[in-house]
């Protein structure tokens, strides 16, 4: 039987349940339709009706349920790792957008001891210095003096700040300390490695291994494939992909050896879950870090380390 064939056949059983032209012309309502319509159909059997109660009314219930009873609170939100403890945490692309945004939030959480945001740019790194150090006081936080306590989960070695190396927080505007809160802006390119390394292991020498490290940093630009030059789809790869590989390759290994729960989080975008028109470099260069997120999540299994990507 060929589609056409199954087509023809629904199309004539349903003919045959339409009411005659005769009766149709004493039809004058929609109501007056269904009740012509529903007199011609079959007496449904006692099993079919029992079946469709069965299967519409737990949902309809349930539906119903949903409209009348206050939404659940769910208990998951009460555990807040960083309302309390000693935690560096560490966000790429820290000085603008979503990155400042997440170290200004940061700032105002209790356990939080460090914020690095890192970027490339240090005179905008020294401006969201003093936005992350303006949140973390309009929360109720100590900015300023480096805290003596040794951070508790981290610290790999208990080197000095001073011993810093040269790409880590510049020269001219060294992190402002306090017993509460200590930011520290760190200028590194993630497209140079070896820079960007030295400017990690610094970092956790100085402050300890990160317990939470936000891989914010990256750009979009749309442009047709046609339009786009090579040059695009590298520094979009470069930045977005191949910068957030080596973020986490600088900085895991201090982690990981520390020990204890520890959180690395990429930044996708819904470029990076569907693809969008124009966007084929941008979406290429997210979607490439839910494979590299799949993949080392594996490798992570049992370390205490944990991804997400976001
Ligand atoms: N904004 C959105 O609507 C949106 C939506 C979905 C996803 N996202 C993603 O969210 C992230 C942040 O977006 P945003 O809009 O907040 O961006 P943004 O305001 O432009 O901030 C980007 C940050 O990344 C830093 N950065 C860029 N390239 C870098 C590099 N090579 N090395 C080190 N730091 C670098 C920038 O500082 P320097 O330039 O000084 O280095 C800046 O701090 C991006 O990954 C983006 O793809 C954004």
């Amino acid at each position: 039987m060929t589609p056409h064939d199954v087509l023809k056949l629904c199309v004539s059983n349903l003919v045959s349940y339409l009411p005659s032209a005769a009766s149709l012309s004493s039809v004058s309502s929609v109501s007056g339709l269904l009740s012509s319509l529903l007199s011609q159909l079959p007496a449904p059997s006692l099993p079919s009706v029992l079946l469709s109660l069965l299967l519409t009314l737990p949902p309809s219930l349930l539906l119903l349920l949903r409209f009348l009873l206050p939404p659940p609170v769910l208990p998951l939100s009460l555990d807040d790792p960083l309302s309390s403890g000693s935690h560096h945490c560490v966000v790429t692309g820290g000085s603008s957008g979503i990155g400042l945004e997440i170290a200004k939030a940061l700032a105002g959480r209790p356990g939080v001891r460090v914020v690095t945001i890192l970027a490339r740019d240090g005179g905008r790194l020294e401006s969201a210095r003093r936005e992350v150090e303006a949140a973390g006081r309009a929360a109720g936080r100590k900015v300023g003096e480096s805290s003596s306590s040794s951070p508790s989960s981290s610290s790999p070695s208990s080197s000095s700040p001073s011993s810093s190396s040269p790409s880590s927080s510049s020269p001219s505007s060294p992190p402002s300390s306090a017993g509460g809160l200590l930011v520290n802006p760190v200028s590194a390119d993630l497209c140079d490695y070896p820079a960007l390394s030295a400017a990690a292991s610094a970092a956790c020498a100085a402050h300890g291994a990160p317990s939470l490290l936000f891989n914010v940093a990256g750009f979009a630009k749309a442009a047709p494939l046609l339009a786009a030059p090579m040059e695009l789809f590298r520094s979009m790869s470069d930045t977005n992909y191949l910068g957030t590989v080596a973020a986490t390759k600088a900085f895991l290994p201090a982690m990981l050896e520390a020990g204890g729960p520890r959180r690395v989080l990429l930044t996708s975008s819904c470029a990076g879950q569907i693809g969008l028109h124009g966007y084929s470099a941008y979406s290429a260069s997210k979607f490439a870090l839910r494979g590299f997120a799949e993949a080392l999540s594996l490798e992570l299994v049992g370390t205490g380390a944990e991804l997400t990507v976001a």
